[in-house]
């Protein structure tokens, strides 16, 4: 990736704009000199998110609408976001385990938004950057994906599927130079965990926005944030199964 492409002037398209990590990382790239392009569905709130990064850095801001599970709007939507040099997809529900349990509907919004519209939309980045040879990709997943526990896995396996997809992808655009970061968060003080109690080392969304900057800079494979969760998850993968299905969490 040169210069020119990382930093003043490169377009950067954060999916899921709305989001508390994405609102965070549209400001950090912002302030390195990014150009942004802000989509998601919620225009209202993206008039206002884009005012403020305008105001705050003098940056281009652009916004497109995105619907994550219109699939076949996809193509369009990739269409009219035009040239763009980066992408970071921060797209993701987690509502309540027990309401995925009862209703398929529920359940079913986990797996498309969390996995099944990321990878709709990354193919088609895939296959413009590729043909380029330019570009970066980051990718927000979770520690959830690392090992399934009771009380979180429907959500946890679609983010294990998508941080399965990450890393082949990463391998296939590897010999295009194009750089593909797996993002994988702990617990982060955004609407996604509002109300929720005793979240082992929560953390605010500019540290994790900080890390996807650095990580994606330095064109890391994985980055674990806080990075304490990296050694952590290394642990509890190694938890035998007949401990970990009598754990209480
Ligand atoms: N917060 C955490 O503790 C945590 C931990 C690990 C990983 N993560 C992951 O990090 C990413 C960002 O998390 P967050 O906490 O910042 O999430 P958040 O504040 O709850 O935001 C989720 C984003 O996904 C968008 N979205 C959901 N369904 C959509 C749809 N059908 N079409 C278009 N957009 C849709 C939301 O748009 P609307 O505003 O329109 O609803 C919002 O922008 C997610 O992938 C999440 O799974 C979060």
């Amino acid at each position: 990736m040169s210069e020119k492409t990382f930093g003043k002037g490169a377009r950067v398209l954060i999916l899921g704009a709305t989001s508390g990590i994405a609102r965070a990382t549209a400001l950090e790239f912002a302030r390195r000199g990014f150009d942004l392009v802000l989509a998601g569905r919620d225009l209202e709130e993206m008039e206002i998110l884009a005012a403020d990064a305008r105001v705050r850095c003098g940056n281009g801001v652009e916004i497109v609408e995105f619907d994550a599970t219109n699939f076949d709007s996809h193509p369009e939507f990739w269409h009219r976001c035009g040239e763009v040099d980066g992408v970071i997809c921060a797209l993701g529900v987690m509502p309540p385990q027990q309401e995925s349990e009862r209703d398929w509907e529920t359940c079913r919004a986990v797996i498309q938004v969390n996995y099944t519209a990321c990878v709709s939309v990354l193919n088609l980045v895939a296959n413009d950057f590729e043909a380029r040879k330019v570009g970066f990709i980051a990718v927000l997943t979770s520690v959830a994906g690392e090992r399934a526990r009771k009380s979180n896995y429907i959500y946890g396996s679609a983010k294990s599927g998508l941080s399965a997809y990450t890393e082949g992808l990463r391998a296939r655009l590897f010999v295009a130079g194009v750089s593909v970061t797996t993002v994988k968060p702990g617990p982060v003080d955004t609407a996604m965990t509002w109300g929720m109690e005793k979240l082992p080392l929560l953390v605010p969304p500019e540290k994790v926005a900080s890390d996807i900057y650095r990580g994606v800079r330095r064109k890391a494979d994985v980055v674990f944030s806080p990075a304490p969760w990296r050694l952590i998850m290394a642990i509890m993968r190694v938890v035998p199964s007949f401990i970990w299905k009598r754990l209480d969490f």
